[in-house]
């Protein structure tokens, strides 16, 4: 029989790229080709996000949308396979199977059944305890992702993560280390540590930022990035090892979601604003230099024009260099979802534009305020811009960079002076003779 190939997109968060690097490894152990075009696959499969209602909104018109491949399977696997199950069937016809996110080793089994023509399948039992070790790896970027825990059982009041992503479970430190090992045998000189609130991890009496110094000493991955934080799990002895050395990029995500001590409360955060604000002092206190970024919600139910008004206060404390923001979106069986909705939808909107504009002016003061200097810059990828080529890379604190030159490539680390600014991407120009 010839090998089946399968097509794969993804939507969602970074730890659904990395389920998507994974599905890949399985489906490519068990005989299956991977293809970049879905017009010649045996099998679609679509790897999905419902934390907001757009998400799903999005994923399931993608669905249909690629239900117009005849005669080949159509699975959707991720977190809203796993709400939804085989409430799916109706919202998209052509459907084949459902997978959520601990299914993934039986995908490859329940695609060739459906190839081979059995009926629809939906496959959501949670596990609590698959971590999903890499078989084997086929990218080749520099910069890496590695999901260290799974699942999020924090509950907090808006978020539908830990109904779909199950409890919360770590992978073994030993794993971890293997792991990057891989990555770095395909190009990675960057691995960024992934979890829904990654400095919970916990093995054995292995904690995140033993990890941490068992992956600096372990391995020589030149760079280290983890993603997300909650506030409630900060170690400040992240912040140490971001002062002893850059191998531990100084940049954290940690979102804060809303600045009023009311509005956290009611989203069960577990932290006041000043606890959070904290954070930062002991942060900057440890690597003054530390860029920060995180995520923001707008419009949770009750929301005033005095707790919006404690968002954007903490925006200007911080300094952020970047932010996810969002309009709340309420999702069913959570348990905002028994609160009104009743912030409309015209005033979600202008606090978000008002919250991105203060966002997007503080990041450019930021930014303009590096002109002139050298960074060490971690070239990911060549792209064109008009009839230029550059190569794409980071600074250290995650700031974009576009480099002229013609000698070096992806996965090179150079140093740079940032020369000008074009948006929110620096002009960067390769020091040499150095
Ligand atoms: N585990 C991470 C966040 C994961 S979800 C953490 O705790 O920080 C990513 C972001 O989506 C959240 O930080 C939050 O800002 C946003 N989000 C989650 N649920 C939402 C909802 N119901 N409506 C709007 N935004 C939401
Ligand atoms: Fe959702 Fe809160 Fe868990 Fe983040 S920590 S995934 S926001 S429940
Ligand atoms: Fe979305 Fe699931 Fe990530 S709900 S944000 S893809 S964990």
């Amino acid at each position: 029989m010839s090998p089946k190939n399968v097509y794969l997109e993804c939507f969602g968060c970074q730890m659904n790229a990395f389920d998507t690097e994974v599905l890949e490894s399985i489906l490519e152990s068990e005989g299956f080709g991977i293809l970049q075009d879905p017009s010649e696959a045996d099998a679609i499969l679509v790897n999905t996000c419902s934390v907001r209602e757009n998400a799903e909104r999005r994923a399931i018109g993608r669905l249909n949308d690629l239900s117009r491949y005849k005669g080949t399977v159509l699975a959707v696997c991720g977190c809203m396979a796993q709400r939804l199950g085989d409430r799916l069937f109706e919202l998209v016809p052509a459907l084949d199977i459902v997978a959520g996110p601990d299914n993934y080793a039986a995908l490859p089994s329940a695609i060739s059944a459906a190839i081979s023509g059995e009926g629809r399948k939906v496959l959501v039992e949670k596990d609590g305890s698959v971590t999903y070790r890499l078989r084997s790896v086929s990218g080749s970027s520099p910069s890496r992702y590695l999901s260290v825990t799974r699942g999020c059982e924090n509950y907090c009041s808006y978020c539908i993560v830990p109904y779909v992503r199950g409890s919360f479970r770590s992978k073994e430190a030993g794993g971890v280390i293997e792991d990057i090992g891989l990555l770095k045998a395909s190009g990675a000189k960057e691995v960024t540590l992934l979890g829904q609130n990654v400095m919970a991890y916990r093995s054995g009496d292995c904690g995140f930022v033993d990890l941490l110094g068992r992956i600096l000493e372990e391995t020589d991955i030149e760079r280290i990035r983890f993603l997300t934080t909650h506030p409630r799990d900060v170690d400040d002895g992240i912040f140490t090892l971001m002062a002893e050395t850059d191998r531990v990029c100084p940049h954290m995500h940690l979102p804060f979601q809303a600045g009023s001590d009311r509005i956290l409360s009611m989203m069960n955060r577990g932290y006041t604003r000043s606890g959070y604000l904290d954070i930062i002092d002991r942060a900057r206190a440890l690597r003054p230099d530390i860029a920060l970024t995180t995520d923001v919600i707008v419009g949770f139910p009750g929301e005033t024009e005095d707790d919006f008004e404690e968002t954007l206060d903490i925006v200007e404390r911080v300094r952020f260099d970047s932010a996810f923001t969002f309009k709340y979106s309420q999702r069913e069986g959570t348990k905002a979802a028994g609160l009104e909705d009743d912030v409309p939808v015209e005033v979600k909107k202008s606090r978000l534009d008002n919250l991105n504009a203060a966002i997007r002016r503080i990041r450019m003061e930021i930014m303009a305020a590096r002109i002139g200097s050298v960074e060490e810059i971690l070239l990911d990828a060549r792209v064109k811009k008009g009839e230029y080529q550059f190569l794409k890379g980071r600074t250290l604190h995650f700031r974009n960079v576009l480099v002229e030159s013609e000698n070096r490539k992806p996965g090179d680390t150079v140093s740079v002076v940032l020369k000008e600014l074009s948006k929110f991407t620096f002009i960067g120009e390769e020091i040499t003779g150095r």
